[in-house]
């Protein structure tokens, strides 16, 4: 039978990459695309380079990497540039952000220092712990979403891009909710002309994006796109979006350890969750209404994940605890507490300890990579780019992003058996359903 292959473009030219913040992930993650162009480090933790995809019966032995499966991008071919409300070129928000190690940094300061920050949309307002001067001006919020268009144009000028990604690298705004301006792309330009407060920075940033035809991804837990408006602007314009909240640290483990439990219906009384962190990131979650916007996103996963309506008796009232300290000592070096309260056959109790001495950005920087080369990849293929959402990538985000009237799945390993057979669907081969009956005929 002749395969169903789908449309996709090739990866021609340089693709133009925009950071909205250049702060730890950001940065962490730019250095390393260099420093692995310069063969000086391997891309660990990033599925679309060293990752592998079974194609085919288990007898067949096909197994491609993912990128020479698909035609991604290249990373020869990315070239960068960002926004930030300090002026700190990459190099020096590298050295400050202190993720990386200043011998790492080193090797490649001559690219790093030549990446400086675009002024940013910025309002205090929405971040309450910060403040910086690299900050635009405008009459309106209409007229810094043009400026911020001006911006993309002029870099895709510049560089020479064929393509851009816009990504969100930027602090977690305070907790929001969608109201009656985000519900048409009418009501929202309306009200970015009227400057309404329900539309926060970055908003206007993907606003802008989504305008010029650019995919969008949020990586922190920010409403941003995930507004009746911004949706009808990604389908309209071809454009793809997806977050929310890069999947990392604690979440992670949460998403790899809670699964398990459940498969063997062992049950959960509580889990009680804290960390310590002393980058910018935990300043700005020191404030309440930042940390009830990751708060949302944190919790969320076991709710979805244990399925207490279905499972009652094992999992119905379990205590969920999440805490987020900041604790200047121990920069992006975060530590991650679980304590997870469980039960099993006739209810015996027993209980699991986690103490997870966890480097965040050092997580999130491949997390950002596959990111940037998958959302290239969907705006190539006209039937992905038209869905707006690209649910597939749940497998990166908290908090992912799916259509209005469906739960979204949390569980890593559904997530990525999901990311998988849609790269198998792109390339018209057989979805893996794991049902392996024909092996015993
Ligand atoms: N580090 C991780 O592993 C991880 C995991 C999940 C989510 N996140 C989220 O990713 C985001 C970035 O994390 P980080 O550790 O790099 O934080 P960071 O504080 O080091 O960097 C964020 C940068 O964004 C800038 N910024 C804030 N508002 C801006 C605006 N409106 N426009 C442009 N720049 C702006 C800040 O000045 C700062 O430099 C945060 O929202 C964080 O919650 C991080």
């Amino acid at each position: 039978m002749a395969k169903k292959t789908i449309q996709i473009s090739k990866p021609e030219g340089k693709l133009g990459v925009m950071t909205c913040g250049m702060g730890a992930v950001a940065t962490t993650f730019i250095a390393g695309v260099e420093a692995i162009r310069r063969n000086l480090a391997s891309p660990i933790g990033s599925l679309t380079q060293m990752g592998t995809i079974r194609l085919g019966k288990r007898t067949e032995k096909r197994t491609p990497l993912i990128k020479d499966f698909v035609p991604l991008a290249g990373l020869e071919d990315m070239v960068f540039t960002g926004w930030d409300i300090f002026p700190d070129n990459c190099y020096q928000a590298a050295m400050k952000a202190g993720v990386l190690e200043p011998t790492h940094l080193n090797a490649v300061k001559d690219f790093l220092a030549d990446i400086r920050p675009l002024p940013a949309v910025f309002n205090r307002k929405y971040v309450k712990r910060l403040n910086g001067s690299n900050v635009k001006r405008g009459k309106t919020k209409m007229d810094l979403a043009k400026q911020l268009m001006e911006d993309m144009q002029a870099f895709r000028e510049k560089s020479g891009a064929s393509r851009m990604v816009v990504i969100w690298c930027g602090s977690t705004e305070i907790f929001m909710k969608p109201g009656p301006v985000h519900q048409t792309i009418a009501s929202f330009e309306k009200g970015l002309r009227a400057s309404d407060p329900g539309i926060a920075p970055s908003m206007i940033y993907a606003y802008a994006a989504l305008k010029l035809g650019i995919p969008f991804a949020n990586g922190a837990p920010n409403l941003t796109t995930d507004v009746p408006a911004l949706h009808q602007l990604s389908i309209e314009n071809n454009a793809p979006i997806c977050g929310k909240d890069f999947k990392t640290g604690q979440t992670l483990m949460k998403t790899i350890i809670a699964p398990g439990l459940k498969a063997r219906l062992i049950g959960v009384n509580g889990w009680f969750s804290t960390n310590i962190l002393g980058n910018r990131d935990g300043e700005v979650l020191d404030d309440p209404g930042s940390f009830r916007t990751k708060e949302e996103s944190k919790l969320s996963v076991l709710e979805y994940i244990l399925q207490p309506n279905i499972y009652p008796e094992l999992y119905k009232d379990f205590y969920h605890k999440v805490r987020i300290n900041y604790y200047p000592p121990r920069g992006d070096n975060k530590e991650g507490w679980d304590n997870i309260d469980i039960f099993g056959w006739l209810g015996y109790p027993m209980q699991i300890k986690i103490d997870f001495l966890c480097r965040d950005s050092i997580l999130a920087a491949p997390i950002v990579l596959d990111l940037v080369l998958f959302m290239d990849l969907a705006q190539r293929c006209p039937e992905m780019a038209r869905k707006g959402i690209q649910e597939w990538l749940s497998f990166y985000f908290k908090s992912p992003m799916c259509a209005p009237d469906l739960y979204p799945e949390h569980d890593l390993f559904i997530q990525l058996i999901k990311l998988k057979n849609t790269l198998r669907y792109l390339r018209g081969e057989e979805l893996i359903t794991h049902l392996g009956l024909e092996y015993y005929d």
